[in-house]
């Protein structure tokens, strides 16, 4: 070990420097940056979103992820009592603890998609996905039977294991391996990608921005997707910044983690679109995109097999860097609040995990009664989740940052103009727009 990336006395585990900055970088790289991104850049306006995702990230997802970090290491505790340590009022740790909950949820649904990934790694790599080409039947008959829960649990066990060892020597180790491979992945796919016949026509999609495209339906995805993309809002990033040793300067590490979110969705885009384009695919087709529609894509490529396996453990593995720090946050919560042990409270919580995502990888078909009010159980976790609890945990943290602990700009390291300019980004600018997310989301306001 490196002599500056020596442990602090009195905090038996936490993350090293470059440990932290991997971790972080591994909870907001995921499914959102891999499946989600590419789909709603097709849905909502290309290039001209993907600008707008830039701004949103920079001006609104920065500021709250530097706000979030300085929570969890002043407070040293969970995403609830972090708040309460560092001088907030207990309501305060109610609405943190309403993070604790959505990052349960998140996490039990997020577990199921995540088992999906697993899955088509496996089919593609075994050939069997590409030997039968109707991948909609394909999809939609494995999503409604019985094996999305079998990869479900794997998932779940997978990460339990990971978390299971603790900070350095399991949160950390393990993305300092994957974090790094998951780039060598993305490269190796993007240069195939660009090297298709018509790739370009899927660069200029993804790059050159049409903002005739852009519908105010836009800002307000760009918005959520950043904070979805940053782990922001539901306790992670407080949680792993409780880990964080206190001569690391948090503002370089904000840098650093958006950096590195924003790269791997450029990377990911630049491996969809060329390859939808390439092919007649419609890029606009949401979810099912990188199931559907690029199974038909590998098969059609020269060494398709090995591409499209590659393909899907990219997703695999970016999806469980980020299942790590979801699961992460209700562990620290019970270790801290019930005094459990890490074992038992991974166990228990994943447990809990694996229950509360039954029915929503059971909700595509197999268990009719899952759907009311027009959303199956799976969108309705989601829904709640991303949509209520997420920008909710997000306006918590802007306005206890902003207005309520006056030594915050100690422990994020701001000072001078900077401090200034994001004093007033946490006071004015986030608040109102998470609130319109908020409100356009939960369908109060509609355009
Ligand atoms: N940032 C992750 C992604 O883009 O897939 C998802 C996520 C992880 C959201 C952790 C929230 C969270 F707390």
């Amino acid at each position: 070990k490196k002599g500056s990336e020596t442990k602090l006395v009195g905090s038996p585990d936490q993350f090293t420097k470059s440990g932290f900055i991997l971790a972080a970088i591994g909870s907001a790289v995921g499914l959102g940056n891999m499946w989600k991104f590419p789909y709603i850049t097709g849905q909502y306006g290309g290039a001209a979103f993907f600008l707008l995702f830039i701004v949103c990230l920079v001006a609104v997802g920065l500021p709250v992820l530097l706000a979030e970090l300085s929570i969890g290491r002043g407070g040293r505790g969970n995403a609830s009592s972090s708040f309460v340590k560092v001088g907030g009022h207990k309501a305060w740790g109610g609405m943190g603890l309403l993070s604790v909950i959505g990052a349960f949820m998140i996490m039990s649904f997020y577990a199921v998609v995540a088992g999906w990934t697993f899955h088509y790694a496996v089919q593609a790599f075994s050939g069997k996905l590409f030997a039968n080409d109707d991948f909609g039947g394909q999809f939609s008959s494995f999503i409604s039977g019985y094996t999305p829960i079998i990869w479900q649990a794997g998932v779940l066990i997978i990460t339990g294991w990971i978390v299971a060892r603790g900070i350095s020597g399991g949160i950390e180790k393990f993305n300092k391996v994957l974090i790094p491979g998951l780039l060598v992945l993305l490269v190796i796919l993007m240069v195939r990608a660009l090297t298709l016949p018509g790739a370009e026509a899927g660069v200029e999609f993804f790059l050159k921005p049409d903002f005739s495209r852009l519908t105010p339906e836009s800002a307000l995805v760009a918005l959520g997707h950043a904070f979805f993309s940053l782990s922001l809002g539901m306790g992670a990033m407080m949680t792993y910044g409780s880990y964080v040793d206190r001569k690391q300067s948090l503002g370089a590490a904000t840098l650093a983690i958006g950096g590195g979110d924003l790269l791997y969705a450029f990377i990911a885009g630049l491996i969809i679109f060329p390859t939808t384009f390439s092919f007649g695919i419609d890029q606009a087709q949401g979810p099912t995109l990188v199931f559907i529609a690029l199974p038909a894509a590998f098969s059609a490529m020269p060494f398709g097999t090995l591409f499209g396996g590659l393909f899907f453990i990219l997703l695999a593995i970016a999806a469980l860097t980020s299942t790590v720090s979801l699961i992460e946050v209700p562990v620290a919560y019970a270790i801290e609040r019930w005094k459990m042990s890490r074992n038992t409270a991974v166990w228990i919580i994943i447990a809990g995990c694996f229950l509360l995502g039954l029915p929503a990888a059971l909700s595509f078909g197999l268990v009719p009664g899952l759907t009311f009010g027009g959303k199956s159980f799976f969108d309705w976790m989601d829904f709640i989740a991303s949509n209520i609890i997420l920008p909710l945990g997000g306006l918590a943290v802007t306005v206890f940052a902003g207005y309520f602990w006056k030594g915050i700009g100690d422990e994020a390291g701001l000072t001078g103009l900077w401090f200034r300019v994001w004093l007033f980004m946490l006071r004015f600018v986030a608040p109102i727009l998470v609130l319109f997310v908020f409100l356009h989301s939960a369908g109060i306001i509609k355009f």
